[in-house]
Formats: structure tokens, C-alpha cells, sequence
């Protein structure tokens, strides 16, 4: 028997994400109109940990012009699911694994000799290889200088197997408006654009801006934008910049239902290490999360759940699959659910309140969240 990768959302399981896919499409909708550029929307790492399949097909219902995914493992998996929408992979390759990106029909990034050197012995694909010149103007990560742009075009122009789909640069800091840093990168990618423009060479797309440059940096959306965090409907950024578009918001909450619960004595122990002693009789309640799924066990004593209403805190270490939560004064409400991240009872536990607690970032909070997890997409 083949198990489908995403058995686990078909699962019963009393510690389970809903996904609003509308929401996803309508952010996309929004964002298109307000950046008034065609948008590729990041999908890797489980869809910023909303499901690789849940993320693609919202966001192309939402009028996504690409998909991205970080290497050719995940772009072979949305065709194995039968999207045929154009898929850039973000990361570099080694030729071996280039080779078999371009016979899944995956665009990717080209910047070295060594990616021409393969691009000449690549097996003959059924339509012309796909490849964006990748230039590194100040983010220090992949891509060649921009004084190498000419020279990698010349080689791409030379094969007749090659469509020159791309040029694209990344940026480091573009959170911030108005920055130094990211007015050197644009005027750096300009002058790869006119080095190449200078031996005839117009790329299909010239694409550069993240969330941040797509909504803070409009002289950096070019042809396209590359939008992740954003289309999840998360600000870029805790940095000053201005507020995301109206209307694009958050998709993702966490939940968790009480499995059990006790009243324990006073001066009892709770958890491995014995961390936390109850200071008087007092319930607390068990939930079925913990570490395995995602739920940081650090900083000790800083996570908290909404149930009933109200805020609680979580007691003693989080184990691998379990966690144990103050039920002081409530009866017994086994079965009951908890709000990791989101809303209950006019109160709210935001994805940028928990990276804060976990001292990591909304993308490091909601990627972490396991496989294991089931996704519900809410009707
Ligand atoms: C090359 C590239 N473009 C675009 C993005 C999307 O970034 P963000 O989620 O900050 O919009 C990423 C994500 O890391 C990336 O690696």
C-alpha cells in the first residue's frame, strides 16, 4: 500500500490546524491588486506550514501567476498532484538534481559555469529548459556579481534548449523603508539588466522583491513579485513599515482539546524534572501537543492557551506529545478545546505573539508546525 504524504490530515487527532483556503486565494486577489504586478507565491517548506497542496491550490484560485517551492523535491510533488502552473525552484541545485527539474518542467536558477556546463549535456526535454539568470547584489547568498551577468547570458543565448526566463536577485533587509542596503541592491540589478539589455538580451521576467520589497520598495516589483510571508497574511516584518494591504489576513489557527483532567495537591510535581510545584490543590488538564508538533519547550515557563474564555498557562516542561495547563477553578471539561494560535473569547494568541515567546520568527512558528498535525481546511 502507497500512504498518501498527507495521511495524517485525514486522521482523527485532538490536536489539529484549520486552514481558511478562501482567506489564501482572497490574499492573493488583494495583493495582486495592490502591488499591480503578477505575483509568485512561495508554497515551500509545506506551504509556510499550511500544506503543500492546500497553499498551491488556493493561491492559483487566487490568480497566482508561479508557485514557489525550495528544491526539486517539492516541485516533483505538486505535479505528482497534477499542477501544471509554472513552479520556480528557489534554492540551487547541483546539475543531477537541475537535470531532473527541468524533465518535471520546473523552472530554476542558473549563475555558475558549471549550471552551463550541465545545461549543454542535458538530456533533450520536450520543451525548452527554463532557467533565471540568478545575480547576488548584496544578500550574500546565491547568484554571481552582476558584472558576471553578460557572460552567463551569452552562454544561455547560445542554446537553443534554453529559454532565458529570468533574471532575479534577492534582497537582505528590505523590511526597512527606504534603506541603503536595498537602494544599493536595486541600483546593482539595474545595472545587470542593462548589461544584459546591452547584448540584446530581455529575460521574460525580471523579478527581485520579496514581501517586504513588494510592498515597501514599488521601484523594486519589476516584472514580478515573489511573495511567502505575506500571502499567508502575516506583516513581513515586527520592523516599522507600512501596514499590509486591507483585508489580507491571517489563515492558520491552532488547536488542541483537553484529554484529561485532575486535581492535583498542593506541593505536587508536575512534568519531567519536576519543575513546577503546585502551590495549592488546583485541576490542571492534559492537551495532546507538544515538541513533536511544533510546540516550543523553551523559553521554560512562557506558553499559555485560550480555553473556556480565558487565558491559562501551561505548566512544568512540554514533553515530546504532551503538555499539562492550568484549569485552576474550572470543573472537569475533558474534551474541551484549546486555542494554541488564534482567537477565543475575545482574546487572541497571534502567530507574531508566539514567535516573541519563542523568541523565532512568525515564518520559524508556523513552518515548525509538524506533519504530524492534521490541516483542516474550514469550510
Ligand atoms: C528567493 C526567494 N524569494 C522569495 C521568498 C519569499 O520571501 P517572503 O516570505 O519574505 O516574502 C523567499 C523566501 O525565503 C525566497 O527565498
Amino acid at each position: 500500500m502507497t500512504v498518501p504524504f498527507n495521511i495524517f490530515d485525514t486522521l482523527p487527532r485532538d490536536c489539529w490546524v484549520n486552514i481558511d483556503t478562501a482567506q489564501l486565494a482572497d490574499n492573493v486577489r488583494r495583493l495582486q491588486a495592490h502591488i499591480g504586478r503578477p505575483v509568485l507565491v512561495a508554497i515551500k517548506a509545506n506551504g509556510y506550514g499550511h500544506g503543500y497542496e492546500n497553499a498551491a491550490r488556493a493561491f492559483l484560485a487566487g490568480g497566482a501567476r508561479y508557485l514557489g517551492v525550495a528544491n526539486y523535491a517539492e516541485g516533483f510533488l505538486l505535479r505528482q498532484l497534477g499542477i501544471a502552473a509554472p513552479v520556480l525552484v528557489l534554492n540551487g541545485m547541483m546539475p543531477n538534481e537541475m537535470v531532473l527539474a527541468a524533465q518535471a518542467g520546473l523552472d530554476f536558477f542558473v549563475w555558475r559555469p558549471d549550471h552551463i556546463a550541465a545545461l549543454r549535456q542535458m538530456p533533450k526535454t520536450s520543451t525548452p529548459v527554463r532557467a533565471h539568470i540568478k545575480v547576488d547584489t548584496g544578500m550574500g547568498r546565491l547568484g554571481c556579481f552582476p558584472e558576471e551577468v553578460a557572460q552567463i547570458g551569452e552562454a544561455l543565448k547560445s542554446m537553443p534548449n534554453v529559454t532565458i526566463a529570468g533574471l532575479a536577485t534577492h534582497f537582505a533587509i528590505a523590511s526597512i523603508p527606504d534603506n541603503e542596503h536595498t537602494n544599493g541592491q536595486i541600483a546593482k540589478f539595474d545595472q545587470a539588466i542593462a548589461s544584459l539589455a546591452a547584448i540584446g538580451i530581455r529575460p521574460e521576467i525580471i523579478h527581485a522583491a520579496n514581501s517586504s520589497g513588494a510592498l515597501y520598495h514599488p521601484r523594486a516589483r519589476y516584472d514580478m513579485v515573489r511573495v511567502g510571508i505575506v500571502a499567508y497574511g502575516v506583516p513581513p516584518s515586527a520592523v516599522v513599515g507600512p501596514d499590509i494591504p486591507e483585508g489580507v489576513k491571517t489563515a492558520l489557527t491552532w488547536h488542541a482539546r483537553v484529554t484529561s483532567s485532575k486535581i492535583l495537591p498542593a506541593n505536587s510535581s508536575v512534568s519531567y524534572g519536576c519543575e513546577y510545584v503546585m502551590p495549592k490543590d488546583a485541576r490542571i488538564g492534559i492537551l495532546p501537543v507538544g515538541y513533536a508538533d511544533g510546540y516550543h519547550r523553551i523559553p521554560k515557563n512562557a506558553n499559555s492557551v485560550l480555553i473556556e474564555g480565558q487565558e491559562r498557562k501551561i505548566l512544568g516542561r512540554i514533553n515530546m506529545d504532551q503538555c499539562m495547563v492550568d484549569l485552576d477553578g474550572l470543573p472537569d471539561i475533558t474534551g474541551a478545546e484549546a486555542v494554541l494560535l488564534g482567537k477565543q473569547g475575545g482574546k487572541e494568541i497571534s502567530v507574531g505573539e508566539l514567535s516573541r515567546r519563542w523568541e523565532t520568527n512568525t515564518y520559524g512558528v508556523y513552518v515548525g508546525i509538524s506533519p504530524r498535525v492534521p490541516r483542516r481546511i474550514v469550510p
